[in-house]
């Protein structure tokens, strides 16, 4: 029997309260160490979860904390330091969507795991762990002749309303690396990498918001005999399910490309609508939780890697996107030098 990881916490929102529970449910894992800025969230989170301590200093957290693997639930921007440190006191990573917010910031943390190479730092992309993620992939091989797709994960965010109200959270702020393509492109972009390679080239059309980022826009990936259309928003909602076409086949996936309920494949010149897809799990990070308790337990990181460069791949393409629409971030103007340091 493997031993349990100790794990610790960086970020107190749902989202954090979503992966505790999908971790816990694996059985793999037990919640030891809270960080959080305030001294009462995170005594309300230890006393919440029987967790052994919390900290309100995160190099205390990273230097005394009796954790294997941290889960990193900050804000965009600080994933970056925040990984850097955690890989130099020694733990194992599980850092949030996107990872890091340039190809110079993954670069440097790649040098990092090279000198330090028994660490991990996995990319919680949730829905690349799913099961339907992988029957989609298999089908896409079996298609005769592809064609193309549309992808679609646009979603009104409640955050947009402060927007509205003139405020800057978060997510729809530059210096925090948000925006609709960082923040819910990232997804489809996975899908798109993961299904059809990377693509020749991209262009994207994004709608900024007062803040400074994109709130909704369409890219366009381009392949060799086909391309890509990518529609992903925070500012507004699209009820259009994704589609991806062969000569004669479409796959037809819904609600989403992200949240993957079910998958279909149509037949030209027929009604027949042959179901691929299996129940998605109640808590969609439950898959991604076990995979990266195994990948730590069984030291593969063989397959670590492979999803490193993965997430690479996928950071470069949205960093393609950003530039083809004009979008920066402040973190984009730092150096690789500086960054390593
Ligand atoms: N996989 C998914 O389905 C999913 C869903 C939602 C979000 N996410 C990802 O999770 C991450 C967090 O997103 P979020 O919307 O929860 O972000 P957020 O609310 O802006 O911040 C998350 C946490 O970080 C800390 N924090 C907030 N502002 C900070 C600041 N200025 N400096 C330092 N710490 C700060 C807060 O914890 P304390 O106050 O306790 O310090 C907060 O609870 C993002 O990378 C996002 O993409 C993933």
């Amino acid at each position: 029997m493997s031993v349990m990881l100790k794990l610790g916490i960086i970020g107190t929102n749902w989202i954090t309260a979503q992966f505790i529970d999908a971790a816990l449910a694996t059985k793999e894992y037990e919640l030891t160490t809270i960080y959080s800025r305030h001294a009462d969230k995170a005594q309300a989170w230890q006393d919440k979860y029987q967790a052994a301590e919390y900290f309100t200093d995160l190099t205390e957290f990273f230097k005394n904390g009796q954790f294997d693997v941290v889960y990193i639930a900050s804000p965009n921007s600080l994933h970056f330091e925040q990984t850097k440190q955690a890989i130099l006191a020694g733990k194992n990573v599980i850092v949030e969507k996107p990872a890091f917010a340039n190809p110079t910031q993954q670069h440097v943390i790649q040098q990092l795991l090279d000198q330090n190479p028994d660490r991990f730092v996995l990319e919680a992309a949730r829905h690349v762990y799913e099961p339907n993620f992988t029957h989609i992939k298999t089908a896409i091989a079996q298609l005769d002749d592809l064609q193309g797709a549309t992808l679609t994960y646009m979603k009104y965010s409640s955050r947009y309303d402060q927007v509205l109200a003139g405020e800057t959270p978060n997510i729809f702020n530059p210096v925090f690396a948000g925006g609709a393509a960082q923040d819910l492109g990232v997804y489809v972009v996975y899908d798109a990498v993961a299904w059809f390679g990377s693509p020749d080239r991209v262009a994207y059309f994004a709608t900024p918001t007062p803040t400074g980022v994109d709130g909704h826009g369409t890219a366009i990936l381009t392949y060799q005999d086909f391309d890509v259309t990518l529609i992903f928003g925070k500012n507004t909602t699209s009820f259009l399910p994704s589609e991806i076409y062969g000569l004669h086949d479409t796959l037809v996936i819904k609600p989403n490309a992200a949240d993957i309920a079910q998958v279909e494949k149509h037949q030209f010149g027929s009604d027949m609508v042959t179901p691929l897809g299996e129940p998605a799990a109640a808590n969609p990070m439950r898959h991604e939780a076990q995979v990266f308790a195994d990948i730590i337990q069984q030291n593969d990181h063989a397959y670590a890697q492979q999803q490193f460069d993965l997430s690479a791949e996928v950071n470069s393409v949205l960093y393609q996107l950003r530039r083809s629409a004009g979008l920066h971030f402040p973190a984009d103007s730092v150096s690789e030098d500086t960054h390593a340091e």
